[in-house]
């Protein structure tokens, strides 16, 4: 009798919730906690993915916002570039094999890029690679290959369009100082452009099998922009939930006020200090980032990153509890260049011996505070937390009250033994001069440094 109040104030909360939730929510996109957890798992779980930003913009080759820097009409860009694009190179099994070996579990590419050029055969446009020199469909041998490695398929799609005739110029747009052209407007259908956005993307999660991942990009709200009614984002997001039931979609709908308007959210081209929230809660997050400043392939971009940047950037992103999004732009022809060749390899040399501090892996738990120099991340399933150390110490680490709760170290490329003590032995030992702290683990670290970018020291936790 007692527990009855107690119970019906639990009743009510749950009530409470779960009318919130419908409240809150349209009817299809009603989902529990759970359930968006689950849908999400096989993404938290692995971490890493391929970006692919390709279309005509590879071939001027000056970033893949060359039509609105240079400001170029529809068809002075069309004229130009359109029957120039011929990859001869392109072989998406190749792509797939290096992304495998890199490490990558997932690829997005861009199926159609802000241009309006569609890389497939989409019955809604003529401005579609089957109509270049190219003369196919690309992206259905692309989401075969990446399919064959085991990767999971994801497509980028611009909301913006600078090639469609009723996409009205803003802001943003190549003519946005084209008075002319802005005239126009008034005979412009904004409703045409809708059903053409609905269109394409029925055609995208129709035709290509199970797509696992959709990236919208973008809104711009506000004076001389467009938000989530032009788009009617609500409606393609319904829309992509109904054509592909488990499908995870990124934050650029411009509805990230609504708790289901979104699954993570896209930090683009910068790394956060810490795991992000919203209302105080640590969300799901990706941080998208190029190898140079440009998505779409640069030949005279020069400020590549480095191997060991890359894979400490991999590593920062997971020890924050987020994804790393990679992207690499293909050339004209239809090849990834050599720079971006060199990079992936050297990931991938890594991960090869490394993945298990990747795969699988988070923040650390509070009570582990990260050493000097080191990045930790954790395994929760395994208990195992693991030590990256990104600049190599000269023969000990110490970490900062990890005293008891380690029972077993190990590098990680080579699974061999780390050994450690304790002050309190080293003392013993005659090492007065020890000035670590009483719970601090200290940690015996070989003079040379082993022959890995970054080396990955694991410890299995008590
Ligand atoms: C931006 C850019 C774009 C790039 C994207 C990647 O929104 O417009 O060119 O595709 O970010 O996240």
């Amino acid at each position: 009798m007692k527990r009855t109040p107690l119970l019906f104030f639990t009743l009510l909360v749950f009530a409470c919730c779960a009318l919130a939730q419908t409240v809150d929510s349209p009817k299809w996109a009603n989902e529990s906690h759970t359930q968006k957890e689950e849908r999400m798992a096989w993404w938290s779980h692995d971490r890493f993915g391929m970006f692919i930003h390709w279309g005509l913009y590879a071939v001027p080759a000056r970033h893949e916002w060359v039509q609105n820097r240079e400001q170029l009409s529809t068809e002075a860009y069309r004229g130009r570039y359109f029957d120039q694009f011929n990859p001869d190179l392109y072989d998406p099994k190749e792509w797939a094999a290096q992304a495998k070996k890199a490490g990558m579990k997932y690829v997005v590419i861009t199926a159609r890029h802000h241009e309006g050029f569609s890389l497939w055969d989409t019955k809604h446009s003529d401005y579609k690679a089957p109509n270049t020199p190219a003369s196919r469909d690309l992206l259905k041998p692309f989401v075969e290959a990446f399919r064959n490695e085991g990767l999971k398929i994801g497509f980028y799609f611009s909301l913006i369009d600078w090639y469609h005739p009723d996409f009205i110029i803003d802001r943003v747009h190549p003519l946005r100082n084209d008075k002319a052209a802005r005239d126009e407007n008034g005979n412009k259908d904004m409703g045409r452009f809708r059903q053409f956005l609905k269109n394409q993307l029925t055609e995208l999660l129709t035709d290509y099998g199970k797509i696992d991942l959709l990236f919208f990009d973008f809104s711009y709200p506000g004076e001389d922009g467009k938000g989530h009614e032009d788009w009617d984002s609500e409606g393609l997001l319904e829309l992509t939930r109904k054509l592909q039931p488990g499908i995870l979609v990124n934050d650029r709908l411009d509805l990230n006020d609504k708790t289901w308007g979104w699954d993570y959210i896209t930090p683009e081209q910068f790394m956060p200090k810490a795991w992000p929230e919203r209302d105080g809660v640590q969300v799901p997050w990706e941080t998208c980032q190029t190898f140079s400043g440009s998505w779409g392939y640069h030949r005279d971009e020069n400020t590549w990153k480095s191997a060991n940047q890359l894979i400490a950037m991999l590593i920062e992103v997971v020890s924050k509890g987020g994804n790393l999004l990679l992207n690499v732009g293909p050339t004209g022809r239809g090849n990834f260049d050599d720079r971006a060749t060199d990079r992936l390899d050297a990931i991938g040399q890594w991960m090869k011996y490394n993945n298990r501090s990747i795969y699988g892996c988070t923040a650390a738990p509070e009570e582990f505070v990260k050493p000097d120099n080191c990045l930790l991340t954790y395994n929760p399933d395994t208990k195992r937390l693991y030590v990256h150390l990104l600049q190599w110490p000269f023969k000990t680490l110490y970490l900062p009250n990890f005293k008891g709760k380690v029972k077993y170290a190990q590098f990680l490329h080579d699974g061999s033994e780390v050994k450690y003590t304790s002050r309190s032995s080293a003392e013993a030992g005659g090492h007065t001069t020890v000035t670590a702290g009483e719970n601090d683990l200290i940690v015996d670290i070989p003079v040379v440094k082993p022959n890995v970018e970054i080396p990955v020291i694991e410890l299995i936790l008590e």
